[in-house]
């Protein structure tokens, strides 16, 4: 067990688990997209999970607590940090009236938090052609819903050992996509969906 001070306050810790994961645990909210508590490898895709360690802004599923350490997750810079990568983020999301995410959606609690709008008007908006890959057998893959956080291909790994999605294309074309990685008959998705249930935002549905 380890101390470290959060926000002016100390808490305690297990040695070898992330900031972010301490701070969630203890009741200290940072949004968060991509992490992954099952994984000894983030992916760190949101950029959006900074919080001030020892007065340098990182993102706090990337770092393991130390003894002693001093974090901030409630600065200027932190939040300017995460409001610029949302906005991002939403400069390239389709927001439709009846989202089948719902009250689940991780965005509207994470827009809600920073206290910044969903349809932010200071960037032009970004939209994938065509909105929806339906070549999945059983899955409708909604383009501008995604948010690249990488959870379904990683949890399909460690699910079936191999995964079925992956990420396709560089910058603002960059996608995910089933083709080409694994052959779809032998991973019983049907069965499984939890590539559909993990998706914080209903960018996968079934047909
Ligand atoms: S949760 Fe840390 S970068 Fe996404």
């Amino acid at each position: 067990m380890l101390t470290l001070s959060v926000d002016n306050k100390d808490i305690h810790a297990e040695e070898d688990v992330s900031l972010l994961k301490t701070c969630l645990d203890n009741k200290i909210y940072i949004p968060h997209l991509c992490f992954m508590e099952e994984s000894e490898h983030q992916s760190a895709s949101c950029s959006l999970c900074f919080a001030e360690v020892e007065g340098q802004a990182v993102p706090a599923c990337t770092i393991k607590v130390k003894q002693g350490m001093t974090v901030k997750t409630d600065t200027p810079q932190v939040r300017s940090l995460q409001q610029s990568a949302f906005k991002l983020m939403m400069s390239v999301h389709h927001i439709i009236p009846k989202c089948p995410a719902k009250k689940t959606c991780e965005l509207v609690k994470i827009a809600r938090f920073l206290g910044v709008s969903l349809r932010h008007k200071g960037l032009p908006k970004i939209l994938k052609e065509p909105e929806t890959d339906s070549s999945h057998p059983l899955f409708d893959i909604h383009l501008n819903r995604c948010v690249l956080c990488g959870k379904c291909i990683h949890i399909c790994r460690i699910t079936h050992d191999q995964s079925m999605w992956t990420f396709v294309k560089r910058g603002f074309d960059m996608k995910i996509c089933h083709y080409g990685n694994a052959d779809i008959s032998k991973l019983s998705c049907q069965d499984c969906l939890r590539c559909m249930k993990i998706c914080p935002v209903s960018a996968i549905t079934m047909k």
